[in-house]
């Protein structure tokens, strides 16, 4: 997959479908499915590492984890999220930070903010790095947005949402996330665009979805937004699998002969 293709599918008005992935294992499940964008998530803060929010990972995380995935699906795209505190101090950091995550194997990497941010993607772009935006509820401002909420409801909100959305688009981002705004308003920023809109809790109007891929498998279930199709529930079934092995083990009836060598 490339990101001219991703333009391609924005001219022929095709859905993409991009989910997150954070190991070999996962990634590998993902290019079989077919899946031909995958998104190396901060989100592995909350749903690989634990923690409430995004805010602790760091760029070695980031760095262990887009190499991982990304040697595992080689014909996949692979964009990266940049970290906290990885470009919010400069166009500089941004540019030096992005590069490493591009040399670990990424083809683009994502970053959160408007207009503000217009700087570093301009400087990313220009260089040769390929940007994604990321628009409404960003996680990483959490504390600042007081919380995990639906963002651009107010008439006002919307407005400067979509000024964000136009001037990541003139810094040269090739595609945008928008996360949990309500469907009209991402109707309205797909519409307005040239690049591709990335929906994650914003309704069917985006270019493409994403999900947090342990969501949709139904393993993360300590908070599960309205906006997630969980379509398996593994979480149970690994439930009901150990519970089994524990049961046999205690029992006696694993290892039985034919697991045994002789
Ligand atoms: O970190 C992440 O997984 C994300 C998606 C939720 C879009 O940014």
């Amino acid at each position: 997959m490339t990101i001219l293709e991703i333009q391609q599918l924005k001219r022929e008005r095709k859905k993409l479908a991009v989910v997150t992935a954070y190991d070999a294992l996962f990634a590998r499940i993902v290019e079989q499915a077919g899946i031909r964008v995958i998104l190396v998530g901060d989100s592995l803060g909350v749903v690989v590492q634990g923690k409430a929010n995004t805010l602790s990972v760091t760029m070695e995380d980031m760095l262990y984890h887009t190499k991982l995935v990304a040697d595992a699906a080689p014909r996949a795209l692979v964009i990266s999220d940049m970290p906290f505190m990885s470009y919010q101090v400069s166009a500089e950091d941004a540019v030096r930070n992005a590069g490493r995550l591009l040399q670990t194997g990424a083809a683009a990497v994502k970053l959160e903010g408007g207009a503000v941010m217009a700087d570093r993607v301009k400087a990313m772009t220009s260089l040769g790095i390929p940007v994604v935006g990321h628009l409404g509820m960003t996680p990483q401002s959490v504390h600042a947005l007081g919380g995990y909420k639906v963002q651009g409801k107010a008439d006002d909100q919307a407005s400067r949402l979509l000024d964000d959305a136009r001037a990541l688009e003139a810094a040269g981002a090739f595609a945008l996330v928008l996360e949990a705004i309500p469907a009209e308003l991402a109707r309205k920023v797909t519409q307005a665009l040239s690049i591709s809109t990335i929906g994650i809790g914003a309704g069917p109007h985006c270019d493409g979805q994403v999900l947090v891929l342990y969501d949709l498998l139904g393993l993360f279930d300590t908070f599960v937004p309205k906006f997630v199709k969980t379509y398996a529930h593994l979480k149970t079934d690994a439930l009901q699998a150990l519970s089994r092995y524990r049961e046999d083990v205690e029992q006696g009836k694993f290892p039985s002969d034919s697991e045994s060598y002789h």
